[in-house]
C-alpha cells in the first residue's frame, strides 16, 4: 500500500502563535487577578495558639488574635475578600452560639470588621453546621429530619447577628428552600439594608467537603444528602436554585464544588444576571495537596491550573484556601 500524496505543508497553523512566551502572552484569554480571590479561613473558641488542620496543610484554625493578623495580610496580599467560618467551644441543638454576639464568629467578625473596615470584602458562612451538637446544617425536627422552616427562622436571626457585627456579605450555605427570602427579609426589616447576601445557590451533596470536617471539628453522622443537591441531576435543577436564589434577594450565586462541576459552572455564568462564584473547597485543596506531597504533581502548577480552569468556566471570584499564595504568584 502507498501513502497518499500529502501536500508541502499544512496551510493552518495553530501552532505559531505557540511557538514563545511572548506570542503565548500576547494571545492568552484567561487571567487570575488577585481581586477575584476570596480567602476562607476559620477562627476557634477557646484555644491557645492556631491549631493546623492535618487534612489541609498549611490551613489552621486561629484564634482570635491570630486571625487578625492573617486576615490583615492577606488583606496587604491583595485578595479581594475574606469568607469567615466560626468554631465554638460549645455546641448544642440548635446551635446557640451562631446568633449569640458573643459567639466567636460574631466576635471575629466585630475584630475584623473594627481592624479592616471597608478595604476588604468580609464574608461570613451563614450556617449551624458549624455550631450544632448533631453537626447538621439546620435544627431537627422530632423524627430526626432537618426541619427546613423553623432553620429559616434560626438563619434570619443568625443574619441579623453577622450583620451587626460587621459582614458586607453573608453566605447562606445550608440550602434550606427559602433561606434567601428568610434571611433578606430580616435583614431589610432592621434596616440593614446593605448588607449583601451570597447566595449558595447551586450546593452539591460533596465528597469533597471531608477535610472540612476536620477543619470546623463537626460531629456529623451521615450526610447532608436530604438538602443538598444530588450530583446526578442535570444542569436545570441547578439553575431552578440559581433563579429562586436571585428571585428572593440573592446578590451574588455560588456554585460549590468547583473543578468536579464545571459544567454547572458554565451554565450559570450564561445564565446569571448576577455575578457568579465558585468555591474550590476543602477536598479539591486536600487532593492537590496530598499528591504533590509524594511527588506526583506539579503543586503550584497544578494549582494555577485548576483555578484558571473555574475562571475559565465563568466564574467571576473564586473561594481558595490559596488565596494569598496565588496572589502572590498572579500579581
Ligand atoms: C456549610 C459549609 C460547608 C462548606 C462551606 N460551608 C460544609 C458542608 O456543606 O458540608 C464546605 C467548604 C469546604 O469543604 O471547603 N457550613
Amino acid at each position: 500500500m502507498s501513502l497518499p500524496q500529502l501536500p508541502a505543508f499544512p496551510a493552518s497553523r495553530p501552532r505559531r502563535l505557540r511557538r514563545t512566551p511572548a506570542l503565548r502572552r500576547l494571545v492568552s484569554d484567561v487571567a487570575l487577578r488577585p481581586s477575584d480571590l476570596v480567602l476562607p479561613m476559620f477562627v476557634r473558641e477557646g484555644i491557645e495558639e492556631p491549631v493546623p488542620v492535618t487534612s489541609m496543610p498549611g490551613v489552621v484554625q486561629h484564634t482570635q488574635e491570630s486571625l487578625v493578623k492573617a486576615a490583615a495580610q492577606a488583606v496587604e496580599a491583595g485578595v479581594g475578600g475574606l469568607m469567615l467560618f466560626g468554631i465554638p467551644l460549645r455546641k448544642d441543638a440548635r446551635g446557640s452560639g451562631a446568633d449569640d454576639p458573643s459567639g466567636v464568629l460574631n466576635v471575629a467578625l466585630r475584630r475584623l470588621s473594627a481592624e479592616l473596615g471597608d478595604a476588604t470584602v468580609l464574608m461570613s458562612d451563614l450556617c449551624l453546621d458549624e455550631f450544632t451538637d448533631h453537626g447538621h446544617c439546620g435544627v431537627l425536627a422530632d423524627d430526626g429530619s432537618v426541619d427546613n422552616d423553623a432553620t429559616l427562622h434560626r438563619y434570619a436571626s443568625m443574619g441579623l447577628a453577622q450583620a451587626e457585627a460587621g459582614a458586607h456579605l453573608l453566605g447562606t450555605s445550608g440550602m434550606m428552600d427559602g433561606q434567601v427570602g428568610a434571611v433578606r427579609a430580616a435583614l431589610d426589616a432592621a434596616g440593614h439594608l446593605d448588607t449583601g447576601i451570597l447566595g449558595y445557590a447551586p450546593k452539591y451533596a460533596s465528597g469533597f467537603y471531608g477535610p472540612f470536617r476536620e477543619a470546623v471539628n463537626s460531629t456529623l453522622v451521615g450526610d447532608r444528602k436530604s438538602y443538598q443537591q444530588d450530583p446526578t441531576r442535570t444542569v436545570q435543577e441547578a439553575l431552578a436554585e440559581v433563579a429562586l436564589d436571585i428571585a428572593e434577594g440573592a446578590d451574588i450565586v455560588m456554585v460549590k464544588p468547583a473543578l468536579p462541576y464545571l459544567d454547572i459552572l458554565r451554565a450559570v455564568a450564561d445564565a446569571s444576571p448576577v455575578p457568579v462564584a465558585a468555591y474550590q473547597i476543602s477536598g479539591e485543596y486536600a487532593m492537590v495537596e496530598a499528591a504533590a506531597e509524594r511527588g506526583w504533581l506539579d503543586r503550584e502548577r497544578i494549582i494555577l491550573e485548576t483555578l484558571t480552569s473555574i475562571k475559565r468556566a465563568g466564574a467571576s471570584m473564586i473561594l481558595t484556601y490559596w488565596a494569598v499564595e496565588v496572589a502572590g504568584l498572579t500579581r
